[in-house]
């Protein structure tokens, strides 16, 4: 018996399972202290009205034999229809036509990037933005795929732009990006459409926090980009949109135009997912149909309103001290630079000992993170309020 030997190649933890467990030390060891975590994206306010009263709906077909639901139906991947219409209503008023048998249901846009991989030869060369979010580059080391960087740094505005000499066959885009906010351009994103179709490359395009856009000029979705049908996989997720992060649901969207040696690649996924994959619960999947009815599409703004009026506080204390960052803006990251020239990891314990704030080592996302940090929209406004007041105490008199 042989172990997988390219998990040997991996960090010793998942980033932010090392920022947890190191949070969680520090709050064994000063009990008393209030820690406020800006660091793991996850959401702090409740689901949508809209939603719970349609899981409460399903809850109740469940309990009646006439509309008790077991496995969804297998023609659609276990996607109900209800669901896969309203996610193209959602395209729909972007301005993107899809077929219902373009979109997949999923429990998440995390498991999406990693499970598409076995779509795909382990021979391929990947190629990814550095910084990034860890799950891209990780499930291509468990694969043993070779992978490329695309340095994204304060020079390019941490947007990197195709280089022709580089060879990849499938290229990461996440925008707006985790972790550092900045968001494509349509026309920025349409070099990327370019180069994957010259190539015959495939982008997997992590769209997971699109709700964010405010600003006109940058996408919502790859395929508001001429030629993106031909050569991309986009995956979203209802997660930062609806804060779904505890219930579970996403989506990937592979077009029927998207095909590589002659193969539809839905027909891939399609049965990569029947055969892995038994699909999201009927309730969960009855909640996320309501994101997009009129009244949810209302509440989840006024949710996602909230957030960026965090973002806003936090971009504005970092203004006042000086401190340089990207996003804030399109986005519930903010990315900052460490204070002091001060190294990623340095600047965490910093800011954990002396504001009791705990935030996400740039580095953990990539060399080109090093000196830098990221902190996250998505606590509650009075935590957000605290730990920035915090910050300024500390660093208002540089
Ligand atoms: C993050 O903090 O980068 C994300 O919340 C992690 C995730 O979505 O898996």
């Amino acid at each position: 018996m042989k172990i997988n030997h390219n998990f040997l190649n991996l960090q010793e933890s998942y980033l932010f399972s090392t920022v947890g467990a190191k949070f969680a030390a520090y709050k064994k060891a000063h009990p008393e202290k209030n820690v406020i975590k800006l660091s793991i994206g996850d959401v702090t306010l409740p689901l949508a009205p809209a939603v719970i009263a349609a899981m409460h709906a399903a809850v109740e077909d469940m309990s009646k034999r006439e509309t008790f639901k077991g496995y969804g139906p297998d023609q659609t991947c276990y996607g109900y229809e209800t669901l896969i219409r309203s996610i193209r209503g959602s395209y729909a008023r972007k301005g993107v036509m899809l077929n219902d048998g373009e979109i997949f249901i999923s429990d998440g846009a995390k498991s999406d990037l990693a499970n598409i991989l076995d779509i795909f030869s382990a021979e391929n060369t990947v190629l990814v933005p550095d910084p990034v979010y860890p799950v891209y580059v990780d499930t291509n080391v468990m694969a043993g795929r070779k992978i490329v960087f695309a340095d994204a740094n304060e020079e390019n505005g941490f947007l990197p732009m195709p280089d022709r000499r580089v060879d990849a066959d499938i290229v990461y885009i996440c925008s707006p990006n985790n972790p550092t906010g900045a968001a494509y351009s349509r026309d920025r994103l349409k070099a990327w459409v370019d180069y994957a179709n010259e190539r015959g490359a495939v982008i997997l395009y992590d769209a997971a926090y699109e709700a964010f856009i405010e600003d006109g000029s940058l996408a919502r979705s790859i395929y508001e980009v001429e030629g993106a049908r031909d050569c991309a996989i986009e995956i979203c997720s209802y997660s930062k949109t609806a804060g779904f992060t505890g219930v579970r649901c996403g989506y990937t969207v592979v077009p029927d135009t998207l095909t590589r040696e002659g193969v539809r690649l839905g027909k891939l996924w399609a049965r990569r997912q029947s055969t892995k994959f038994n699909g999201v619960s009927y309730i969960t999947q009855m909640g996320a149909a309501a994101v997009f009815t009129e009244e949810g599409e209302r509440q989840i703004a006024e949710n996602i309103a909230y957030y960026k009026r965090n973002a806003k506080t936090i971009a504005a204390t970092l203004d006042r001290l000086g401190i340089p960052y990207t996003g804030g803006i399109n986005s519930p990251y903010v990315w900052m630079k460490c204070p002091y020239g001060m190294k990623s990891w340095e600047f965490f314990d910093y800011l954990l000992e002396n504001a009791n704030v705990v935030g996400t080592p740039g580095s953990g996302f990539g060399k080109n993170g090093e000196g830098y940090f990221r902190l996250t929209a998505f606590a509650t406004a009075e935590n957000t309020a605290e730990a920035c007041r915090r910050m300024e105490d500390l660093f208002g008199s540089r």
